[in-house]
């Protein structure tokens, strides 16, 4: 790891520390319907799903490991931020899942032997990440031959400006890297031996105050200003968002758009 690599690995540490309950309270409750399709989607393609062990990297609060647990043998949720950790913990004891366990380190260096898992997972991680190519290494190494992998994150849409989209991401959240174009994303999959299986894109409406909370921004904050005052200006339109005011209440409401991929290990 680079000193600038470790410097923005505790921008991500401060980050989902400062909002680990206001991102899993959206995680956990928001995307509920969307984990439960690709919890459901990784694990169908698997050849005995009951039998299987998955790590799920950058867990934040359990999300996605959380809906894969209850299909397998043991799931293992990795993240880098304790404080999400404590909360995913907590959820999956409400929740009495006893095959779901949490480990504390970084997905870039992952702590399990070479092909010892059948699924491996990363939800809307890989745009926080200086070197993704890395963690998909990782990926690649850890899931054995003939397992999976499978890839949940955000993408710039097609047509939109990437440079405009990532800079409003990174106002926003400094522990942002690159959000990709979905093309971009399928191309590095195959440079570290993974075949892709299925590509599916969807989108999804935000609230931009919401997103604003989310990421520990209040009303009138400078970060907050500035956000707000780019995606109202023409480079919120530029950057793919759609950025419009809900006709009803006047909320500033957006698109976001998502990629689903599922991999085989060559
Ligand atoms: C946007 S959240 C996504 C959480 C969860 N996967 C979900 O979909 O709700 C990103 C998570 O990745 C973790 N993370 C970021 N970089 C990481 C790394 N290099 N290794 C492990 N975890 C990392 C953060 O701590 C955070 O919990």
């Amino acid at each position: 790891v680079t000193a600038t690599e470790r410097e923005h690995l505790d921008k991500i540490r401060n980050r989902f520390t400062r909002t680990a309950e206001s991102f899993a309270d959206f995680a956990l409750s928001r995307r509920a319907d969307e984990t439960e399709k690709v919890a459901a989607a990784a694990t169908a393609s698997l050849a005995n799903p009951s039998a299987s062990i998955a790590a799920d990297l950058g867990c934040g609060p359990g999300t996605l490991v959380r809906a894969l647990a209850p299909y397998l043998a043991r799931a293992i949720g990795v993240d880098f931020t304790p404080a999400m950790l404590v909360r995913a913990r907590r959820e999956a004891s409400r929740a009495g899942l006893a095959n779901l366990t949490f480990v504390c380190a970084d997905a870039g260096a992952l702590p399990f032997a070479d092909a010892s898992l059948d699924l491996v997972s990363c939800g809307y991680t890989l745009h926080h990440l200086l070197a993704p190519a890395q963690v998909l290494c990782e990926m690649a190494r850890v899931v054995r031959p003939r397992g999976r992998v499978a890839i949940v994150d955000l993408v710039v849409p097609e047509g939109a400006d990437a440079d405009v989209h990532n800079h409003i991401e990174r106002v926003r959240d400094p522990s942002h890297a690159t959000t990709f174009g979905a093309a971009g994303l399928r191309r590095l999959l195959p440079q570290v031996g993974l075949r892709i299986l299925a590509a599916q894109q969807h989108h999804r409406q935000r609230e931009f105050d919401e997103w604003m909370h989310v990421a520990g921004l209040a009303p009138g904050s400078p970060g907050y200003v500035e956000t707000l005052h780019l995606m109202e200006s023409t480079a919120g339109e530029a950057a793919g968002y759609s950025p419009r005011r809900d006709p009803a209440a006047g909320a500033l409401q957006f698109t976001q758009h998502v990629v689903f991929l599922l991999a085989e290990k060559e």
